[in-house]
């Protein structure tokens, strides 16, 4: 938004994170976002701080805030948002703008848009819900898909909607009411993981006849009612938004008495996490006693392009592998910081020679480009063992096997 020429106030609680961007650092790896950065920092239209109130002079107020899964079960933990959101209303400008662009249960926005019908300040909420990916943030922000705006009436909506408009004029703009607002990010997020889980399923039934799930997907996608897209079979979804945002669906479903009606989406998520294990159950079955045994892990983050590792299904792939007495080691071209600050005890190194070097068992778990395009002839040479597991069926098999790799898979057997 800076870098479009409008003055903007970051304000966060992480004084790490903000003392990091002061000095000129992106405290994350996001594409591109380094670069913009650098740029925009120059324009002085970009502040970063802890203190909420330099946001007193600020006309829309965006809340971006965190809402994970709760420690207690399914549900979003809102505690943070709801923080942020008090702390904004007190500090706010008469008249002004809040914007929640946080990914919450339906009936939040009507909720808090009810507190702040109780002040004086003559404050506005609109709901509209981030479709960002992570890996591509940079073009989805300045070229948006779509803008949805919920709002208590059309005429609230307006001044974002031109504000959008201003940034991205051939976005298509979606105005509706809070419920459905919130509802069109988990649905969307909900058939996301519902087509991966749904190619995971033909994975396992792939698995018990013979079948080969990748030419299963291939096929089944040419139908362009079905579509390729998200029907790559593997170990299966990540990260920070589907596992957490279908699991509190499922929570504000049980809620409105409508859990029968997503049950659908509890087997997705169990399909998910069995992913996971049938990759570990594949390793063990090769290995054997796995004591001592070294398997390099190629990816740590959930998804290739990203530094996040938070529900990594590789790192937990990881983990468990080491509890059961591997000696693992991890490779990831950014996510190495990442995933030692959460799990020190595991090995990690930034070389791949150096994590392949010895390998009874290599293991591709996440997809970036410079995995996909080893060269088989050459990282031979490297490991004890030639057995790659391809945990994202991206490899090309004939030239891997040519290369005299024995290769292994969830869904295709070779
Ligand atoms: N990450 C994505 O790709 C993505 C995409 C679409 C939607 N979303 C949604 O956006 C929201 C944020 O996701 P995220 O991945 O950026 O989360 P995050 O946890 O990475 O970032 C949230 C930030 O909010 C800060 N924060 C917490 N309390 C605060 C307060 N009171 N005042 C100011 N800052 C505060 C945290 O310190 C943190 O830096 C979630 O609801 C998520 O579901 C995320």
């Amino acid at each position: 938004m800076a870098s479009l020429g409008y003055e903007v106030i970051v304000v966060d609680v992480d004084p790490e994170k903000i003392e990091q961007f002061n000095q000129g650092t992106v405290p994350f790896f996001e594409p591109g976002l380094t670069d913009l950065f650098r740029t925009v920092r120059q324009s002085q239209r970009l502040l970063f701080t802890t203190d909420l109130t330099k946001i007193a002079d600020c006309d829309i107020n965006f809340l971006c805030i965190g809402t994970p899964q709760s420690s207690a079960g399914f549900s979003a933990d809102l505690s943070a948002l709801e923080r942020a959101f008090n702390s904004v209303i007190a500090s706010a400008k008469v008249g002004s703008l809040i914007v929640g662009k946080s990914t919450v249960p339906v009936g939040t926005a009507e909720r808090l848009a009810k507190v702040i019908s109780t002040q004086k300040k003559k404050l506005t909420l609109n709901w509209n819900p981030e479709f960002l990916r992570e890996g591509h943030a940079v073009s989805d922000t300045l070229e948006p898909n779509r803008i949805v705006i919920g709002a208590e009436a059309q005429e609230n909506a307006e001044k974002l909607a031109d504000f959008y408009k201003s940034i991205s004029p051939k976005a298509p703009q979606f105005i509706t009411n809070f419920p459905t607002a919130e509802l069109v990010k988990v649905a969307a997020n909900a058939f996301l993981a519902t087509k991966i889980s749904f190619i995971n399923a033909m994975s396992e039934v792939a698995d018990a006849t013979g079948a080969d799930v990748t030419v299963l997907a291939d096929a089944i996608g040419v139908d362009d009612r079905i579509g390729r897209k998200f029907l790559g079979s593997g170990i299966g979804f990540g990260g920070g938004c589907l596992p957490k945002d279908i699991r509190a669906f499922l929570a504000r479903a049980d809620e409105l008495e409508l859990g029968e009606t997503l049950a659908f989406l509890k087997e997705f998520d169990l399909i998910n996490q069995r992913a996971r294990t049938r990759a570990v159950a594949v390793a063990l079955k090769e290995l054997g006693n796995p004591k001592g045994k070294k398997v390099a892990i190629l990816g740590a983050a959930f998804k290739p392009e990203s530094d996040d590792i938070r529900d990594s299904p590789a790192l937990e792939i990881a983990e468990t592998l080491s509890t059961l007495g591997a000696n693992v080691v991890i490779t990831d071209p950014q996510a190495l910081h990442s995933a030692a600050a959460k799990l020190p005890k595991l090995t990690y190194n930034d070389s791949v020679t150096e994590t392949l070097r010895g390998a009874d068992l290599t293991m591709l778990l996440t997809e970036w480009g410079a995995y996909r395009s080893l060269d088989p002839v050459q990282v031979i040479e490297l490991v004890k063992t030639p057995t790659i597991f391809d945990g994202r069926n991206v490899l090309d098999v004939k030239t891997w096997q040519v290369a005299g790799w024995k290769l292994l898979a969830l869904g295709r057997t070779f």
